[in-house]
């Protein structure tokens, strides 16, 4: 990451990188989440996952799977895998290699994280015309640390573009407060809307990006996808980093306990 990045970065709170993540990666990610779902026994651990609603709340495949690798479905479209998580880069070996590749740690250091830890990843499928919408959030609401930390890194594995669910952003609004929290409340997980106004009327970004490419998106910055209408498939790998120096609260719906956090060493 240069200097002109770096500050575009911070002024706007996400950051486009073409050509990151070379070619043979992305097919390396491709066919090993084929492998996985070809091995995946759906009939036996079917569970449905929406950001919209919190269904999956009560379930507790969801709620283990900060430290596994398991496959949730889409909504509306029975059948039909969403994504594969959350822990695919410490589990897997070919995950695993891919998210600590030397440029990624380079990169994490440059973003400012003193002791980057890998917390989350995700496989996401956006099927073709089946793959649904993910609506406005902001990553903090779901991987909470005292200071913010969380920052994602979504690596298009296929060509994204408005027709097939890119990736949509309100640039600069990751100076806005964090508008909702989920976590646990006791055994519960709830989503606590916190007490903030709604978001500035201002018109979103779609970020058309070619295969390859990685997006760096801060932690409280509001992104969002729209449903994938073309014929056309819509992967993406999404891996978020947290920084080790900051609180973990015990209450983030993201729990391991069996499985230490790494980091890229
Ligand atoms: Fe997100």
């Amino acid at each position: 990451m240069n200097e002109f990045e770096r500050v575009c970065y911070e002024q706007d709170g996400f950051l486009v990188l073409e050509g990151f993540l070379p070619a043979a990666d992305c097919d390396a990610l491709q066919a090993r989440a084929a492998e996985l779902v070809a091995g995946f026994d759906a009939g036996a651990q079917r569970t449905v996952f929406s950001t919209r609603d919190q269904e999956h709340a009560r379930d507790r495949y969801f709620r283990e799977s900060g430290g596994d690798i398991r496959f949730f479905f889409e909504e509306e479209a029975s059948g039909q895998l969403n994504k594969i998580g959350h822990a695919l880069h410490d589990l897997d070996p070919v995950f695993d290699r891919v998210s600590r590749l030397p440029e990624i740690a380079a990169l994490a250091s440059d973003l400012g994280l003193a002791e980057p830890l890998l917390l989350q990843s995700m496989y996401l499928f956006k099927q073709p015309r089946i793959g649904g919408e993910v609506g406005w959030h902001q990553d903090a609401t779901y991987l909470r640390t005292e200071p913010p930390s969380v920052t994602g890194l979504w690596f298009a594995l296929d060509d994204a573009d408005r027709d097939n669910g890119c990736l949509m952003v309100l640039p600069a609004m990751h100076r806005e407060p964090l508008r909702q929290w989920f976590g646990y409340d006791g055994g519960e997980l709830v989503m606590r809307t916190l007490d903030t106004p709604p978001w500035p009327d201002e018109e979103p970004l779609a970020l058309e990006v070619p295969r390859g490419t990685l997006i760096v998106l801060h932690g409280l910055l509001p992104h969002a996808s729209a449903p994938n209408r073309s014929s056309r498939q819509r992967h993406a790998y999404a891996l978020h980093l947290i920084d080790g120096r900051a609180d973990y609260p015990a209450d983030n719906w993201l729990q391991r306990p069996n499985l230490p956090l790494r980091g890229f060493a």
